[in-house]
């Protein structure tokens, strides 16, 4: 059997004006249901280009993305969206709320496209207590610190308890004490759900929640004895 997530072979270049930027360079892994992956390396190696990828929120030039079973370039372009909606929970690093609606709604829309039918409000009160936002749901982004901000993206993340959750570098901004919060969060809905996470993260103390790393350099996956930054640990 497959991994759940299977990237096979990705290649992708940017191209800036005349100029070929290759973010990804033929990069292989496999993810198994239920692992937590970290994925680490120096700013520029590619960790974001994969995330959307993997996510399918932008395609490869070549190379696979599995998941599930399901390959992301043979689907088209809205059966592609409605399988990222279903089973895929994203934290950004830059947390992506919706500034006009408060903590709650922003939260809450992650149900009402996810077209799942499976709204469960105890649930909602428990991922917002577990996230100490019990008391800031009135309040819209610009009300909200960081942290807050971070930890409710992260709740609109988990609230439909996706197989899959992909967050790039989801602590970057934040504190000791928030990210901790944030982390203890992924590492136990991936625990209690059986979900399969995959966290890029600059930071040794974030990549630690995680099972095993990913390396990544120069847009591809190195061992991590060639990862100098990484085996002085
Ligand atoms: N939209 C884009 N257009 C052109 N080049 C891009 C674009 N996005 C990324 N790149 C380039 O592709 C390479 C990989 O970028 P990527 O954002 O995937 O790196 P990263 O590992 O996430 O870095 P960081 O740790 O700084 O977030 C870099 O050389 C970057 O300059
Ligand atoms: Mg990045």
């Amino acid at each position: 059997m497959g991994a759940f997530i299977e990237a096979i072979d990705l290649h992708k270049t940017y191209r800036v004006g005349k100029i070929d930027v290759p973010a990804l360079r033929g990069i292989s892994f496999g993810v198994q249901k239920g692992e937590f992956v970290t994925v680490v390396g120096p700013s520029g190696s590619g960790k974001s280009t994969l995330f959307y990828l993997l996510g399918g929120l932008t395609r490869a030039d070549s190379g696979k993305v599995i998941m599930d079973g399901d390959d992301f370039a043979a689907l088209s372009d809205a059966e592609r969206t409605r399988m990222r909606k279903r089973k895929i929970g994203f934290v950004f690093q830059k947390f992506n709320l919706l500034p006009t609606l408060d903590a709650r709604s922003n939260i809450a829309i992650a149900q009402e496209i996810s077209g799942n039918g499976d709204r469960d409000p105890a649930f909602f009160l428990r991922i917002c207590d577990l996230l100490g936002l019990s008391k800031r749901l009135n309040h819209r982004p610009s009300e909200l610190s960081g942290g807050e901000q971070q930890r409710v993206a992260l709740a609109r993340a988990l609230v439909n308890k996706p197989a899959v959750v992909l967050a790039d570098e989801p602590t970057g901004n934040l504190d000791t004490e928030n990210s901790n919060i944030v982390l203890r969060m992924l590492r136990q809905s991936n625990q209690e759900l059986g979900q399969t996470v995959l966290m890029i993260t600059h930071n040794p103390e974030a990549a630690k929640y995680g099972d095993r790393m990913i390396h990544m350099r120069d847009g591809h996956v190195v061992k991590p004895e060639d990862d100098p930054q990484w085996s002085v640990h």
